[in-house]
């Protein structure tokens, strides 16, 4: 009999934005996961939910280094994994926190995966994403009538962009931070209306029309660009 694990979605920041379930799940459960890109740091999930989490003395936190080395990633998640199953055999109950909704772009479904393997049962708690906040934020649909919508994680090398946009009506590009220079010369060359948002919901959150405007080196991890093709 082990404990069971759940996957808490808190998300884009505004505390205001989380789920009562999240909420009721971090308070219930014995320890809260909270992951951070390096030890110390912080993490920005946990940041989200720590003004609704009553005891602190739970709050376990966890590195997960933000790198693309398979080895180093497979490292970190064994490590991570093999903690928290050693919580849950002692039929104690785990959550871990995680940005926006944990079913896109997230660590959480590496971990998820990795636990459910062992015959844990699994809760995942859905949350607002990133693009769905930022866009209500700007007050764009992001799909209207029979449009077509993609998302694309503009950090990995987009060499089928020019068909993706030639056959989508809605774009939303997500961590445009490492490969700026390129998403936005694509983005100009097929005429579309774009706006990018860095930190949506947050105190310094900026809103940003003309992207030959950004500080292509500049643009913080919370980013993204919202592409629509124009007059449809
Ligand atoms: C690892 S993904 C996590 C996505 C998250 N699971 C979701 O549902 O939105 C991180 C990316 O989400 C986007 N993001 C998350 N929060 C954001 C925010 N508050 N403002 C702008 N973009 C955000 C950025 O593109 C960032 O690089």
């Amino acid at each position: 009999m082990t404990g069971k694990f759940y996957g808490l979605g808190v998300g884009p920041g505004d505390p205001e934005l989380i789920t009562m379930k999240a909420i009721n799940i971090a308070n219930k459960v014995d320890v809260l996961i909270a992951p951070e890109t390096v030890i110390g740091k912080g993490s920005i999930a946990y940041d989200i939910i720590n003004r609704y989490v009553e005891n602190k003395e739970k709050v376990r936190f966890q590195t997960y280094p933000m790198t693309y080395n398979t080895q180093e990633l497979g490292f970190s998640w064994n490590k991570n994994v093999k903690e928290i199953l050693g919580i849950l055999q002692q039929n104690k109950d785990v959550a871990f926190v995680t940005l926006g909704d944990p079913m896109i772009y997230s660590t959480y479904i590496y971990i998820m995966r990795l636990i459910a393997e062992m015959g844990v049962m699994v809760e995942t708690v859905p949350g607002i994403t990133s693009f769905c906040a930022s866009a209500s934020r700007l007050n764009i649909p992001l799909a209207e009538g029979n449009e077509t919508i993609v998302i694309i994680p503009a950090a990995y090398e987009c060499d089928n962009l020019d068909d993706i946009i030639n056959q989508c009506d809605n774009i939303v590009m997500m961590k445009p931070s490492k490969n700026f220079e390129k998403v936005a010369k694509k983005l100009e060359k097929h005429n579309l209306s774009t706006v990018m948002i860095q930190k949506c919901g947050y105190d310094d959150e900026k809103i940003i029309r003309d992207l030959k405007s950004v500080d292509g080196k500049n643009i913080p991890y919370l980013s993204m660009i919202i592409a629509k093709k124009k007059g449809e």
